[in-house]
């Protein structure tokens, strides 16, 4: 189990991306991110493949194989979303594909519209498990459970007869220590260049001794073990608050899928939105791209959906490629538009359409 966060390529060919714009309004931002990314790195290659409708008119699936293909055949995939249609990619690129532990860095910067008064102190990012907890779900009869033991001296068991249904929470070692790697890989990374080296934890360890227990357990256990990392723990109610808080008190921290998918969309929007917060998925030997929103179907077609967390989730790309000059310059680029503030996306307090903002962006770059 090793971890890649940075991908080799053959300098000769350049690097072979897929790109999947996904449903709704999710092509709006990934299209002009992909055209924005090829005129910075022209030596990157990039392939469009197919999913949900648009898949299903070509190809008669949400799913073809010439996408499934074209995913393997790439370095790494940058997606758009799904809204429904195109969820088996989704699932693909997760489970399918292995992309184990989920990377969401938080950063407020100046012209970001935060609902917090010192949103200055919001600079962290979440290490999420991408594989497991109640993900994929595995559901059935509240009848089956009758006999289950529990590690609780409190639990009922279901009455017999009792109607309901449950829901499974998994946990393995293997995956635990996969998210404990990247984080203190996404540790040490930020230590280079300047952050504290502190990995946060945040599970609910006193009421599921044997998953968020044992995350606990390992997580501490690795992190300790690393010279010039501070490791702390707090109940995930708790770790919530403190995200809202006091963020200043966190570096990288650590969550498990399901409080990880829903702790993120909060400090999205603790920093401004949904339209801010870009995020990886990282296996072993294969990574994907796609933003911490979804498919913003409430505002598809109208040219307004904000691309910043698509192309801060480009930058994470170029990251991964090894262009780290251009990451930079892409990165700065969009701090320069939000710092001068005359043409910010309509989310943001602006009026600046999708395709504006992005032509100003490489104005600035
Ligand atoms: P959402 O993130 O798509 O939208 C939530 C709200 O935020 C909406 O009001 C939307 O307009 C707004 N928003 C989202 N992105 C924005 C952006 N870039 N700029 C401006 N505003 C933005 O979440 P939802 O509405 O709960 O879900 C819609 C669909 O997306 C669902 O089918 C859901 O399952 C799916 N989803 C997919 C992914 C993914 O593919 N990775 C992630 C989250 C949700
Ligand atoms: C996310 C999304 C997904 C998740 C959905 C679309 C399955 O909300 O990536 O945050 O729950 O992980
Ligand atoms: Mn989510």
């Amino acid at each position: 189990m090793t971890m890649t966060f940075r991908h080799g390529h053959n300098c000769t060919d350049g690097p072979l991306v897929c790109v999947i714009p996904g449903d709704d309004a999710a092509p709006e931002v990934v299209l002009p991110t992909v055209e924005l990314l090829h005129e910075l790195v022209p030596g990157i290659r990039f392939r469009e493949a197919l999913s949900g409708r648009a898949a299903q008119e070509k190809y008669g699936d949400p799913f073809p194989k010439e996408t499934r293909q074209a995913i393997s055949a790439a370095d790494c995939t940058f997606f758009g979303a799904s809204g429904g249609p195109s969820r088996p990619v989704l699932w693909h690129l997760r489970w399918g594909m292995q992309t184990a532990v989920n990377v969401r860095p938080v950063r407020w910067q100046k012209g970001y519209r935060s609902p917090l008064s010192h949103p200055e102190r919001v600079d962290y990012v979440i290490v999420r498990d991408n594989l497991e907890g109640l993900y994929p779900p595995r559901e059935g009869d509240l009848s089956e459970l009758v006999n289950l033991p529990s590690s609780s001296s409190w639990y009922l068991p279901p009455k017999a007869g009792e109607q309901g249904a449950y829901s499974i929470r998994v946990s393995t070692d293997e995956q635990i220590r996969r998210v404990a790697e990247t984080a203190i890989h996404v540790a040490y990374e930020r230590q280079s260049i300047g952050y504290p080296g502190v990995v946060t934890l945040g599970a609910k360890y006193s009421i599921q001794p044997r998953t968020d227990g044992r995350l606990r357990e390992l997580v501490r256990e690795m992190v300790q073990a690393k010279a010039g990392l501070t490791y702390q723990e707090y109940l995930i109610d708790d770790l919530a608050r403190r995200m809202v808080a006091e963020p200043e008190t966190l570096d990288v921290v650590v969550l498990g899928n399901e409080h990880g998918d829903i702790l993120a969309d909060m400090a999205a929007g603790c920093i401004g939105g949904m339209g801010l917060a870009p995020s990886v998925c990282y296996g072993e030997d294969y990574a994907y791209f796609e933003p911490v929103h979804g498919s913003a179907p409430d505002i598809a077609g109208k040219n307004i959906i904000n691309p910043t967390a698509m192309l801060l989730t480009g930058a994470l790309l170029l990251d991964y490629l090894g262009y780290m000059r251009e990451k930079q310059s892409l990165e700065d680029a969009i701090a320069r538009v939000y710092r001068q503030g005359t043409l910010l996306p309509i989310d943001q307090g602006g009026s600046a359409t999708t395709r504006q903002f992005i032509a100003e962006v490489k104005k600035a770059l």
